[in-house]
């Protein structure tokens, strides 16, 4: 393990000796998940050697430790973009600390827009697979033969049938698609979303591909959630906005929450 990472361990335990059973990573706006917990322990990102510094508005950069339905999690609240620094590699460390806490299993969630006018803001998308055309990658200049790194069925198959069980047992509609990655910060224009409506995408993000990649070169377990905050640019007349993200993440954040708590306590029940 590298200096900086054993130092992550060190100060973390310093906190709590949790092994977390599931790992989260909450966007912008979905943050309140961490009221659900119990037995929270909060450690800012910037005490935690070669973590982001998160610096869009509604993100927060803490690492929350504690009990969702009695189950031992770990909360990366706040994350990095590659529309911040130019950087896709930013989630590496608090990727690599969560392995390194002896958690194997991934929930990703962010903002997205839709592609489909029948899934309108407001609703959930499990991801299913994802296109990334783009030259960038979170591996690009990595030495390691981990690179290259196998993603079929990279969203883990049996984590995906729990959130649909858990969202099920919720009486949430949980639609099932592949989210397109676009590297932002400018939302697509209407071009580029009929585009990606034509490439097979049902709903277009600025996150969590690079985290997927990155997690599934370390051997974690991994799925994703959106939570579709707009219609694609065009699909409509409304003008797109973080602000309005922000906003509708907040409504949606609530069935959001009841389908990961059914999930983690599914997970707990399990052993
Ligand atoms: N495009 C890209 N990212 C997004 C969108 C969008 O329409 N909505 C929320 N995040």
């Amino acid at each position: 393990m590298n200096a900086d990472l054993n130092d992550c361990v060190s100060r973390v335990r310093r906190h709590s000796d949790i092994v977390p059973g599931l790992a989260l990573v909450l966007g912008s706006g979905l943050d309140s998940l961490v009221e659900a917990m119990a037995e929270v322990q909060a450690i800012p990102y910037v005490d935690l050697p070669g973590f982001p510094e998160p610096g869009v508005a509604g993100h927060r950069g803490e690492l929350v430790l504690g009990r969702l339905q009695g189950l031992p999690v770990a909360i990366l609240r706040g994350r990095s973009h590659f529309y911040e620094r130019g950087r896709m590699d930013g989630m590496r460390r608090p990727l690599e600390l969560i392995q390194a806490l002896g958690c194997e299993r991934l929930v990703l969630t962010n903002a997205a827009g839709s592609l489909d006018p029948d899934l309108g803001p407001g609703r959930l998308l499990l991801i299913s697979d994802h296109i990334k055309l783009a030259a960038e990658g979170p591996l690009l200049g990595s030495t390691d033969s981990a690179r290259f790194v196998n993603l079929v069925d990279a969203y883990d198959k049996s984590l995906r049938s729990g959130l649909r069980r858990a969202a099920e047992h919720e009486r949430i509609a949980l639609s099932e698609g592949i989210y397109m990655w676009f590297a932002g910060p400018n939302f697509e224009t209407p071009a580029e979303i009929r585009a990606a409506r034509f490439l097979g995408a049902d709903a277009v993000g600025m996150s969590t591909v690079p985290e997927v990649i990155l997690a599934r070169c370390l051997g974690l377990r991994v799925a994703a959630i959106s939570v579709i905050t707009n219609l694609g640019a065009g699909m409509t007349d409304a003008a797109l906005s973080h602000q309005q993200t922000l906003q509708v993440g907040r409504r949606a954040v609530a069935d959001l929450r009841r389908v990961l708590c059914a999930f983690a306590e599914e997970l707990n029940r399990a052993g």
